[in-house]
């Protein structure tokens, strides 16, 4: 395991009002005051509830992140939002080049570099997400793409403090479908070797409160990206008691 420890993330996604923003977080406050935390727990709500939900969390010790960031400061980039303003929103984290946005929005290698800067330049921790779709690894071309996507997203300077990576196979998302153990344990290991050595690196797509204790427990697999499982107080604190 990285010199950090477990990290467990919960990617909200596009999912959450302000009432329910607050009650899920209150929620998992609840959790964590009863526990000795021994992993990190990431929250990255939408952007629209970051306040909210930030309030809600505070004291807990629970991190807070964004779900993308444009890679400039500020400027006219109407709709956009900046590693900045999520640093100044409580933000601690930021996940970028997620699949929605890199097979959802067309979201290249060069763009998610670019983003990565920006969060860098905040002070933000970035999640660099990777992952392949089904037909590349039919065509055993996983390890290579996930290489190929980490060459190209990682600006110079990556290190354990400042970067995080998510292995999410596009196809495991949302599916309930999950890759073997050896075969998650193969891209964890060809992904470790490529990075400083105690750099996390989550493993994301359909985990659960079923999966999470053996997908945890494969080498190299240094906590978890979870979307749908994190909406539900009682099935993320499961996943992140499978992380301790
Ligand atoms: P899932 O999503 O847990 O719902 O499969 C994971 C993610 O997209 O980060």
């Amino acid at each position: 395991m990285a010199q950090h420890g477990r990290l467990v993330a919960g990617n909200w996604k596009m999912n959450g009002l302000r009432a329910d923003a607050a009650a899920l977080a209150g929620a998992l406050v609840v959790r964590a005051k009863g526990a000795s935390a021994r992993c990190d727990i990431l929250v990255c709500p939408p952007a629209t509830v970051i306040g909210d939900v930030g309030l809600a969390l505070a004291g807990s010790g629970i991190a807070l992140g964004g779900q993308d960031c444009a890679p400039a400061e500020k400027g006219a980039f109407t709709g956009d939002v900046s590693a900045e303003m999520l640093k100044d929103a409580g933000c601690t984290y930021v996940i970028l080049g997620h699949s929605e946005r890199r097979h959802g929005r067309g979201e290249s290698d060069g763009e998610v570099r670019d983003k990565v800067l920006g969060a860098w330049r905040a002070g933000l921790t970035a999640i660099v997400c990777i992952g392949e779709t089904r037909s590349q690894r039919e065509d055993g071309m996983a390890l290579a793409v996930v290489s190929a996507q980490l060459a190209g997203s990682l600006p110079p300077g990556a290190s354990a403090d400042r970067l995080v990576v998510a292995y999410e196979p596009v196809w495991a998302i949302g599916t309930g479908l999950t890759p073997t153990l050896a075969d998650i344990a193969e891209i964890h290991a060809g992904v470790h070797a490529s990075l400083p050595a105690a750099t996390r690196i989550l493993y994301g797509g359909s985990v659960n409160p079923g999966n999470a204790k053996d997908i945890f427990a494969v080498p190299h697999v240094d906590g978890g990206l979870i979307g749908g499982a994190s909406l539900k107080a009682d099935d993320f604190w499961a996943v992140v008691e499978a992380a301790e």
